[in-house]
């Protein structure tokens, strides 16, 4: 961009690293509406939190009652949405903090581009998996009988589209299983990443 000069800090990731303990990762939970990625986020955050890690959690519906309120569930509103999103992990991650990131994020290209702005090494790609039909069952917040009923418009798996992942790093039937157990296949996946216990 023409006439931005970006600072030089002095104190660099490292250090904020070394000055923290730990290794900053993201971890990116994507899947449709009512598929448990704020559950099992908002669980794994207070676990790592308790064991003394420096979390953040980034939510989708926190998120868009302010940073991005300003956007729709346009296929455009989405891109701008995990964009940006992807730029504060980007910071926390720079920061040194352990990102939890819980968005529907329904397009492959898009999480594709939080990877390269996070940095590959930073990124983890959990698919929070369970069918559009039993998503619709449990209709945690009433919105899928919304957009059955034409109300809500855009409504990810109605009428507007969600690109599973094709090689998540961690794949979670949360269908076929209780929060314990995914908690597990999670803690399993993250324990040697960030030095858990
Ligand atoms: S996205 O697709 O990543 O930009 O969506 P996200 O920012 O994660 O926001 C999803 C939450 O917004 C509520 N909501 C909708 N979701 C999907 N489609 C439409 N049209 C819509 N309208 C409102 C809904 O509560 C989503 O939360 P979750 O936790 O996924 O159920």
């Amino acid at each position: 961009m023409n006439h931005i000069y970006p600072i030089q800090t002095k104190v660099s990731p490292v250090q904020r690293e070394a000055l923290l303990q730990q290794r900053p990762v993201v971890l990116w939970f994507t899947g449709l509406s009512g598929s448990g990625k704020s559950t099992l986020a908002v669980q794994l955050e207070a676990h790592l939190h308790q064991q003394g890690f420096k979390t953040y959690l980034l939510d989708g519906d926190n998120i868009r009652n302010g940073l991005n309120k300003d956007l729709s569930f346009t296929d455009e509103g989405r891109v701008e949405n995990i964009r940006r999103i992807g730029e504060v992990s980007r910071l926390f991650v720079d920061a040194g903090i352990i990102v939890l990131s819980a968005f529907i994020s329904p397009f492959a290209a898009d999480r594709e581009q939080v990877r390269s702005i996070v940095g590959a090494e930073n990124f983890v790609e959990v698919f929070v998996d369970a069918p559009l039909e039993v998503c619709e069952q449990r209709d945690v917040k009433g919105l899928y009988k919304k957009a059955r009923a034409g109300e809500v418009k855009n409504f990810t798996g109605i009428d507007s589209p969600y690109e599973p992942p094709v090689q998540p790093d961690v794949h979670i039937p949360t269908h076929l299983q209780n929060v314990e157990e995914s908690m597990e296949m999670l803690l399993s996946f993250i324990r040697s990443r960030i030095s858990l216990k």
